[in-house]
């Protein structure tokens, strides 16, 4: 089935084309250059931004794609959580193209677009298997148990492992996005040099990293009340082990508590390879076979929302009640990609 994809969740404006399984195109326009100066995402340009790339974005991956507009079968887009002003541009774009075109439309979840991102990937898993998704927006481990129900086992209380890596990355003076930034300070350091904190909340699958984070902020400081170089690469490969070990520990114990030997990840922290080496060693050691997405497909992207979308529309079909959808902000706990309600 011949689906276009729109993404626009965040600051990533992202279109797709596949055709089944074939991916087509995948094109995105970022805009780093314009949130590192505020050291994060700042909503309101990010909106104005895709705005400008949203109609470029899409006659370009129709070209790679060598597809006319009206060829297509199906509009799919990304309808939350996420920022609402970034979201709107896509969603709304996409209700358009589907009207104009009198094609169907279905609405996808970023989460279940991440949760089956392995899809996209050299080896697929088998259902059901369990998936952890860390992202900027969140964390979270689900049970996968067909291409459009996910059970949510565990999710961050606080920061999203993203989010850890990047306001780290902002108190060492580090550029946005701060994970690529702190994994490449990390492979010089030393992750014995600080005991950060390991958050386990007991015996639960919930995350939450905001301790970790203020434990590396009083570490910093006091580097610099005394007017000592802070180690960067020692601080950034210290903090990044602490993450690694929870995110690893949790997963490899959901996957033992519920008999599943399969193992995906995804997410933009996915693409970390320090976590992808830790997870491939987890793995070995208990007997799992581990999926993870090519980096393009870890980080947002669009290819993710047509796969999810196609699935969807196999099972659900399209929605028919377009001028009253509406865009959703929060993360939804069970992400069945046509979620008919905001949360
Ligand atoms: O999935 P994504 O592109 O957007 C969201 O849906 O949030 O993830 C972006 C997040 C950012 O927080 C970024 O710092 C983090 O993924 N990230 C990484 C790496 N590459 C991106 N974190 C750790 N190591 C990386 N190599």
């Amino acid at each position: 089935m011949l689906t276009l994809a729109i993404e626009s969740s965040c600051d990533d404006t992202a279109v797709a084309i596949m055709d089944g399984n074939r991916l087509l195109s995948s094109l995105r326009s970022g805009q780093e250059d314009i949130h590192t100066r505020f050291g994060g995402v700042v909503p309101e340009l990010a909106s104005r931004e895709h705005l400008k790339a949203i109609e470029p974005l899409t006659t370009a991956a129709l070209k790679e794609a060598r597809v006319a507009r009206t060829d297509l079968e199906l509009i799919a887009a990304t309808r939350g959580p996420g920022l609402v002003g970034s979201l709107l541009v896509g969603f709304s774009f996409a209700r358009a193209l589907s009207h104009v075109l009198d094609l169907p439309f279905v609405c996808v979840d970023h989460m279940a677009g991440h949760i089956l991102s392995p899809f996209l990937g050299r080896t697929t898993p088998t259902f059901p298997y369990i998936s952890l998704t860390v992202s900027g927006g969140t964390s979270a481990i689900h049970l996968a148990e067909d291409f459009t129900s996910f059970r949510q086992l565990g999710h961050t209380r606080d920061d999203a492992a993203g989010e850890a890596f990047d306001k780290v990355a902002k108190l060492l003076g580090l550029p946005y996005p701060g994970g690529p930034a702190v994994s490449e300070h990390a492979e010089a350091g030393n992750p014995e040099a600080f005991a950060f904190p390991r958050s386990w909340l007991d015996d639960s699958l919930d995350f939450s990293f905001s301790g970790l984070k203020t434990a590396v902020l009083n570490r910093v400081n006091h580097f610099r009340q005394c007017r000592e170089e802070v180690p960067v690469a020692d601080i950034c490969a210290s903090f990044q082990a602490a993450v690694i070990e929870v995110l690893v520990t949790k997963t490899l114990k959901a996957a033992r508590e519920h008999g599943v030997r399969e193992i995906a990840l995804g997410g933009g922290v996915s693409a970390n390879k320090a976590l992808r080496s830790a997870f491939a060693d987890a793995c070995r050691r208990d007997g799992c076979t581990l999926h993870a997405p090519p980096p393009a497909f870890c980080t947002d992207n669009a290819a993710m929302i047509a796969f999810a979308g196609q699935r969807l529309f196999e099972r659900e079909g399209g929605r028919t009640d377009l001028l009253e959808l509406d865009v959703y902000s929060r993360s939804a706990p069970e992400p069945t990609a046509q979620n008919r309600e905001c949360r």
